[in-house]
């Protein structure tokens, strides 16, 4: 058994990270985050609970459990604040949570400059979540971001908001927008440390002790490896990597601990936000499937585009981020539909490829070649090991085995916590 697993998402998102991590914790002692912010929504369900996280580890619910919001995270102090406090009004309130003195801190002027930024791209949106993610990140390369540690330093947290003040508002007058001033934010930024300055730490040296100790770590990724900044759709990407390639730079640990990577993918595909996506469907099956899998923003409240499951994608998602195992969420949607597709390679130009084009325009002409299944009409939600599938559905799972050399280690056939069937012991 392995003691450090990392959960990747393998498309544009929403795949289930949320679940199957909560799902996971059970074992671990430690969950991390190791990038994006509350751009990310996390759903998790059990006994009768729903609950959607955005920054917060989905280690919470477990006292026991180390929850580390990682350095290669944005860090909305407000955000995280709220978060906390729905979840103590929900009864969560025994919970362990360390943030990363050295995460990159969402200001107020972000979020402002990321919506005003999307108003300017006119008919070119990319459908951010306006939670100034993209922002924040520019400043952190910029040099001109704050971290969650200097909030432990007020001398040096308002050198640090005046220098990037200076610049913010002069963008903001250049846009005819309202200047922020240094004392509103001062003042609302030294009430967060307040609060939130007990779980400021050096998260790595953290991990690493965990690591040293034997401790079962869990790696949670936000976003998908599509809205990677690197491998994704660019520019209709996030402003991180989620790749697993990602972790060791975003945490502080050694690439060598990484003992697993687990690719969470659904069972179909589904994009919330602009952006090519080849296997996009609608009509009658793209709402049966967005109505079964209740396929609307968890952040934003977008009803997601949703497609057949794109092998492509996910072979790309196998070569960036080294995919050891398949998590395959969200199988039980496809049930009733009288066959099921699989996107096995694109026509562009004339030629069959399955490699990803890197531009737009070549990513959008780009026709999906399709292999066709038989579907099932059983409905699968109770089912508790792969036997008791129907033989079709049997197959769907073969077949993404055999087309990508990928296990599926887990299904999940339910949002519930019990409804996730282990396969293959990997954590
Ligand atoms: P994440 O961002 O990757 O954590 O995923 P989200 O939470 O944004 O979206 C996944 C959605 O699918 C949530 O509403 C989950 O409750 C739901 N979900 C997860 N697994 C399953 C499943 O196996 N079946 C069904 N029907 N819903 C699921
Ligand atoms: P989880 O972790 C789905 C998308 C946005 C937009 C693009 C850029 O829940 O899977 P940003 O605000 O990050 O600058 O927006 O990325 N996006 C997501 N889509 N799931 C997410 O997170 C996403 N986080 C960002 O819709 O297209
Ligand atoms: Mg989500």
């Amino acid at each position: 058994m392995k003691n450090r697993l990392v959960v990747v998402g393998t498309q544009w998102g929403d795949e289930g990270k949320g679940k199957i991590t909560d799902y996971y914790a059970c074992n671990a002692d430690v969950v991390v985050r190791y990038q994006g912010g509350n751009n990310a929504g996390h759903t998790i369900t059990f006994d009768g609970q729903r609950f959607a996280l955005q920054s917060i580890p989905s280690g919470i619910f477990k006292p026991n459990i180390k929850n580390v919001m990682a350095n290669g995270m944005v860090v909305n102090p407000v955000s995280v604040v709220s978060e906390l406090e729905a979840l103590e009004n929900r009864g969560i309130k025994d919970y362990k949570l360390y943030i990363s003195n050295r995460a990159a801190m969402v200001m107020p002027y972000h979020s402002v400059l990321d919506g005003a930024m999307e108003a300017m791209k006119g008919g070119k949106l990319i459908g951010t979540t306006k939670k100034g993610i993209g922002p924040t990140y520019a400043d952190k390369y910029d040099r001109i971001g704050l971290r969650m540690g200097d909030l432990l330093d007020p001398e040096y947290f308002a050198m640090r908001l005046r220098d990037a003040l200076t610049e913010k508002n002069m963008i903001l007058r250049m846009l005819g927008m309202e200047e922020m001033t240094f004392d509103a934010i001062y003042t609302q930024y030294m009430a967060l440390a307040d609060r939130l300055g007990k779980y400021i730490c050096d998260t790595s040296v953290l991990i690493n002790e965990e690591i040293a100790k034997g401790s079962k770590v869990l790696f949670e990724g936000a976003q998908g490896v599509m809205l990677c900044i690197d491998h994704g759709t660019y520019p209709y990407v996030t402003s991180s990597s989620p790749t697993a390639a990602s972790v060791p730079q975003n945490t502080g640990i050694a690439p060598r601990y990484i003992d697993n990577v687990l690719g969470v993918c659904k069972a179909y595909t589904t994009r919330v936000g602009e952006g090519p996506f080849p296997t996009e469907l609608d009509g009658d099956i793209a709402n049966y499937i967005r109505e079964r899998g209740h396929e609307y923003g968890t952040v934003t409240g977008r009803p997601r585009r949703v497609g057949w499951l794109d092998l492509v994608v996910l072979n790309h998602a196998r070569r960036v981020s080294g995919l050891d195992y398949l998590s395959l969420m969200l199988f039980d949607v496809l049930s009733g539909l009288d066959t099921v597709k699989i996107c096995v390679a694109y026509e562009l130009d004339g030629k069959r490829i399955d490699i990803m084009p890197s531009t737009i325009p070549q990513f959008q002409r780009c026709k999906p070649v399709y292999v066709e299944l038989p579907g099932w009409k059983e409905d699968i939600t109770d089912v508790k090991s792969f036997n008791e599938l129907p033989e079709a559905a049997k197959n769907y799972i073969r077949k993404i085995e055999e087309l990508t050399g990928i296990k599926v280690a887990v299904m999940s056939v339910g949002p519930d916590r019990l409804q996730t069937v282990t396969l293959h012991d990997i954590f």
